[in-house]
């Protein structure tokens, strides 16, 4: 009924809309900055760890891909990431050493359940970052960590999914600080700016009248190319599975810095681009691949914050305008970007956004 949609059109409206309040809610429950120490409430312990195996299927595997930038860059953990349904017939090496990390909105799908199962008695600790905390998953799990979205009826997922970044970046923390591998000062920081996210998730909201006038000409594209570097990367592949999903128009993502052994050969006037670009140290790498589209007709959307458009914004298509975030945990907040531009379009194609077709909330079959 529209009353359970507090008034917006779609339940996928309501949940991008909610992400800023639900994410509040997630930090307060993780983390607690006193003295520059943070504490997350699982005192989940990460010695004895020397590598983690993170399985999801569909946009929480991409949220996994995100966390392994992090993982490894902040608290040096090395990471795998696969999708359920080819880890599980892989038979993957694994040990006691192994923390198994499975992430799953539902807690009920088949491919992800079957890998937990796979590695029950194999590896040191099977963790879940789960919404439903009644779930299969969750049962199974040694440790279930919440992610405290609320209910999700849209089939594609969005506040899920910024949920488990949230999650996922406090356990980045929470293992940086027990590996004793960033100094309290540089742990302090991160723990700062991972508590202005949902801050900054509201400002982006400030997009959308402009990413809704884009929406109504992107409709009228068959096909768009997404591109990012470095945790923006599987952002880009978020974007173009959620444009896909709901608007059914063919997307696909690309790390910025393949765009030449491949992709390139698409582009042309009738190819949309969009550059997820904050002006952070791989800006300048990123903008010369602008460069590439833009000489081949190429109709680039470029999405970055008012220093990034400044520099580099000239002879783009499109521009949209996110907040400043310094530091790693950008992805959460350009998340808002990427589904407000397949919500809208959409919404101008007049598909089922909430319900598209072929696609189920969740998948309890193989
Ligand atoms: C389905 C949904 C996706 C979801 C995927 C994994 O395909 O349509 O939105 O990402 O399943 O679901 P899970 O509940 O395990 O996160």
């Amino acid at each position: 009924s529209a009353a359970d949609k507090g008034g917006y059109r779609h339940f996928m409206a309501k949940e991008i809309a909610e992400q800023s309040t639900v994410l509040g809610a997630a930090v307060k429950y993780y983390l607690s900055n006193r003295e520059g120490q943070h504490t997350l409430e699982t005192g989940l312990d990460f010695s004895g760890i020397d590598r983690v195996v993170m399985v999801a299927c569909g946009t929480a595997s991409l949220a996994c891909f995100t966390a392994k930038y992090w993982f490894e860059q902040i608290a040096k953990l090395p990471v795998e990431v696969d999708i359920a349904s080819e880890f599980r017939y892989r038979e993957p090496p694994v040990s006691d050493r192994t923390l198994a990390l499975f992430v799953s909105q539902s807690g009920e799908t088949a491919d992800t359940l079957a890998a937990l199962r796979y590695c029950a008695g194999k590896v040191g600790k099977i963790v879940s970052i789960v919404n439903v905390a009644e779930s299969s998953i969750a049962r199974e799990s040694d440790v279930v960590l919440p992610i405290l979205a609320g209910p999700e009826i849209g089939v594609a997922s969005t506040k899920a999914f910024t949920c488990q970044l949230m999650v996922l970046a406090a356990l980045t923390l929470q293992a940086a600080r027990q590996r004793e591998v960033l100094d309290g000062a540089a742990l302090a920081e991160h723990v700062d700016q991972l508590m202005r996210v949902p801050g900054q998730v509201a400002d982006a909201m400030t997009c959308e009248p402009q990413v809704q006038a884009i929406s109504a000409q992107l409709a009228q594209y068959k096909d768009a190319i997404f591109l990012g570097r470095g945790a923006m990367y599987p952002l880009a592949l978020e974007g173009a599975l959620k444009l896909k999903e709901i608007s059914y128009i063919h997307a696909e993502g690309y790390a910025s810095g393949e765009l030449k052994h491949g992709p390139i050969a698409l582009i042309d006037k009738d190819m949309p681009v969009v550059v997820l670009t904050p002006a952070d140290n791989m800006f300048d790498k990123t903008v010369s691949n602008m460069e590439e589209v833009r000489a081949r007709g190429g109709k680039i959307v470029m999405v970055s914050d008012a220093a990034g458009i400044n520099k580099a914004g000239d002879g783009s298509w499109q521009t949209v305008a996110m907040p400043r975030v310094d530091g790693p945990f950008a992805p959460i907040v350009y998340a808002v970007a990427v589904q407000l531009l397949a919500y809208h379009t959409a919404v101008e194609k007049g598909t089922d956004v909430d319900q598209p077709r072929n696609l189920a909330k969740s998948v309890t079959v193989e």
